[in-house]
């Protein structure tokens, strides 16, 4: 097990951005973003996650909060061996820092395409762009904007715990990957969860919030077991997993939930009424302060790593 500290050392206010994301004012399209869902009830187990939640303010703070994904992200294209000259695509490129990173890796003779399905994100990524790093509206689960065998690596971090046709998704990236190019993915576990989900559920709980708690952050997560059988079944060969622990520091709970909030593009505790959710961040807060250490508030977070490749010669 690798053990990554991660001091966050967040060089904006905080406080700002979550009074911003908090009361809905993120939102230019009014109150959508912590009104109009509807109240999923108690018992509800199905996440439900929606795409049309992001805003600028969002977008904005996760490409600063989005360091912490940036450092395990750079861990994820280590296992590829990402070399200079390679075609790399990243799926659920969000704004696009880890994608402009891997362009300095491939070099002016590769090519990286960053896609993903929230358009202000990919403005965001686009800011990036440079002659060998192009960014695109786009999903896993379709990427018919791609040939075949168009890429010799393929990448998602944190990411696959968001797609909602894993099967799907995994059968375009066999198809858009030469023979013998790789996969890299990472993973939310639920089996595993982040402390940071175990503490809004009990939150939630506390404060008798009328949905389900696991909703309040909600996660596509499979198993490491689930994503290795599932990346087999699509194809792939060599495949290798290991699940990774990495320790994040926040300096407030006001930090914690602009980086819940911004990862998860709206869907932290979307569905609860405004006076619920501030009831719920300050029971959190104070269940954070269990977790508090010299350096800030320390929490633990997981997730499974697998990597495989295309096989050189297709099966008939
Ligand atoms: C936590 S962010 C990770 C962003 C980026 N990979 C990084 O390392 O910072 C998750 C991203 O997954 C994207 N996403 C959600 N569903 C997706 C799907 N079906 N296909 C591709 N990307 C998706 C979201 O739009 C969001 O930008």
């Amino acid at each position: 097990m690798i053990i990554t500290k991660i001091g966050l050392r967040l060089y904006f206010s905080a406080h700002n951005l979550a009074m911003h994301v908090l009361s809905g004012m993120s939102d230019p399209r009014g109150a959508a973003m912590t009104h109009s869902a509807s109240t999923a009830p108690r018992g509800q187990t199905q996440a439900l996650i929606s795409a049309s939640l992001d805003s600028p303010v969002l977008a904005a703070a996760y490409d600063r909060f989005g360091v912490l994904q940036f450092e395990h992200g750079k861990q994820l294209v280590a296992l590829l061996h990402v070399a200079r000259g390679e075609s790399v695509l990243d799926i659920g490129a969000g704004t696009g820092r880890l994608a402009a990173y891997v362009a300095e890796i491939v070099g002016d003779d590769g090519r990286v395409v960053a896609v993903d399905p929230l358009p202000l994100r990919v403005d965001m990524a686009r800011t990036r762009a440079a002659r060998q790093f192009d960014a695109k509206v786009g999903r896993a689960e379709d990427l018919s904007a791609f040939r075949d065998g168009s890429f010799d690596v393929v990448y998602l971090n944190s990411v696959f715990h968001w797609v909602e046709d894993k099967p799907r998704a995994l059968g375009e990236i066999y198809r858009v990957l030469r023979p013998g190019g790789r996969l890299g993915v990472n993973c939310h576990n639920p089996d595993h969860p982040h402390e940071v989900r175990l503490l809004v559920r009990q939150a939630m709980i506390a404060a008798q919030i009328e949905l389900a708690p696991e909703l309040g952050y909600p996660s596509l997560g499979i198993s490491e077991a689930q994503l290795t059988e599932q990346i087999s079944t699509a194809g792939f060969v060599g495949v290798l997993s290991e699940q990774r622990t990495f320790v994040d520091t926040f300096p407030n709970v006001e930090a914690v939930v602009g980086w819940a909030s911004s990862s998860t593009f709206g869907n932290f505790l979307n569905g609860v009424s405004n006076a619920d959710r501030n009831r719920v961040i300050e029971t959190l807060g104070q269940l954070l302060e269990v977790k508090r250490g010299p350096d800030g508030i320390r929490l633990e977070r997981y997730l499974a790593f697998a990597t495989a490749r295309k096989p050189v010669s297709s099966p008939e």
